[in-house]
């Protein structure tokens, strides 16, 4: 029996089907390829030495899902996909309402049609807004500041009232942090569409000479150096935090940070780089920006307690491995 895992051919998807296929789970993926790239197929296959089906397919599309699910006896199902751009979905968010939401509840509506129990769900910690950290699951939830991280929030509202109700099912929501870095292969990484909104692609993208500085949103933040402080995870280890949390999956619903619970600002982030990749980041403190907030890191304890599971990799790992995939980038 296989994992269904949508999204597959994405930043965490791809590397969860990597950690996935290493524990000898068998994984089909579906992917419409609206934010990633079939090659991405063939350097997991190059990494696993496994030949993994895929389906090009919207998630969104039902008629189309529902074949899927019809063609395979899935054990479960990780739902990874879902558009995620904060800046564009403030521009378009009926397209990002549509998107996530829909998929989200065909996800939940063929797992019962077809008796699929096991669902895995990619949530955020901006879920938690401007909370107090560390962030904790107990926390009420406060609004975000976007249309994309509502439909997070409302994700995982819609499949807390769907396991209220249909208790034999197992859903996970995993609320990950920052994750960045590659698999170290360098086979796979971080495939930003167009200038990189987010930090480390930004930082990787400077270090290569495709854009001339980096601009830091901010330095008089209540932190350790004023820059914005966050949660960076290596993206292998929340890979594996997915394994963690599919293997120990139990009825009913659960919810869990995934992050290393270390805060770390934008300017150690910046001479952490430079000092293992040996190379200078030219940067500019700029103003804020908007919609951030200081400090985001988790509380791990939960995770690690239940799901047996915590994070490995350290900071310089993370900035080895994504510049070490950004400087051999073959898939354009
Ligand atoms: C962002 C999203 C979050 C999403 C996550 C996905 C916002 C407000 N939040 O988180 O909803 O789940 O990405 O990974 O966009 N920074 C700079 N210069 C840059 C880019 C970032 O100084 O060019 C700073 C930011 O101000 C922040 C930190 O770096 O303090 C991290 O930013 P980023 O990588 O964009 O992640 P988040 O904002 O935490």
């Amino acid at each position: 029996m296989s994992i269904l895992v949508t999204g597959g051919l994405g930043f965490i998807g791809s590397h969860t089907v990597v950690a996935l296929v290493e524990q000898d789970f068998k994984v089909v993926i579906a992917d419409n390829l609206s934010n990633s790239k079939k090659e991405v197929l063939h350097a997991i296959e190059n990494i696993t030495k496994v030949k993994i089906p895929f389906y090009q397919i919207d998630v969104a599309d039902e008629v189309s899902l529902n074949r899927l699910f019809e063609s395979y006896d899935f054990k479960g199902v990780i739902h990874f996909a879902g558009y995620k751009s904060v800046g564009e979905s403030v521009t378009e968010p009926l397209k990002y309402y549509r998107n996530n939401l829909l998929s989200t509840i065909n996800i939940a509506n063929a797992c019962k049609k077809y008796g699929v129990k096991k669902l895995v769900f990619s949530s955020s910690a901006t879920v938690y807004g401007d909370n107090q950290v560390p962030f904790d699951e107990t926390m009420p939830l406060l609004p975000t500041t976007n249309p994309y991280g509502e439909t997070k929030t409302m994700c995982e509202r819609i499949l807390t009232d769907f396991v209220q109700v249909n208790k034999e099912f197992e859903v996970t929501l995993l609320r990950y942090f920052n994750p960045i870095g590659a698999h170290p292969s360098g086979e796979i990484g971080e495939l930003p569409n167009g200038v990189p909104n987010n930090l480390m692609p930004y930082i990787t993208q400077v270090a290569k000479g495709k854009l001339k500085e980096l601009k830091v949103f901010g330095d008089d933040y209540p932190t350790q150096d004023g820059t914005g402080v966050r949660d960076y995870i290596h993206v292998m280890d929340l890979a594996e935090g997915h394994v963690a949390a599919f293997t120990h999956i139990t009825p009913g619903l659960h919810v869990y940070n995934l992050g290393t619970g270390l805060g770390t600002s934008v300017l150690e982030i910046i001479h952490t780089f430079e000092r293992i990749n040996h190379l200078r980041i030219p940067y500019k403190v700029v103003e804020r920006r908007l919609g951030d907030i200081a400090s985001s890191y988790a509380d791990v304890s939960k995770a690690k307690k239940e799901l047996k599971w915590s994070a490995k990799r350290n900071l310089e790992d993370m900035c080895k491995d994504a510049w070490n995939f950004e400087k051999n980038l073959s898939i354009k």
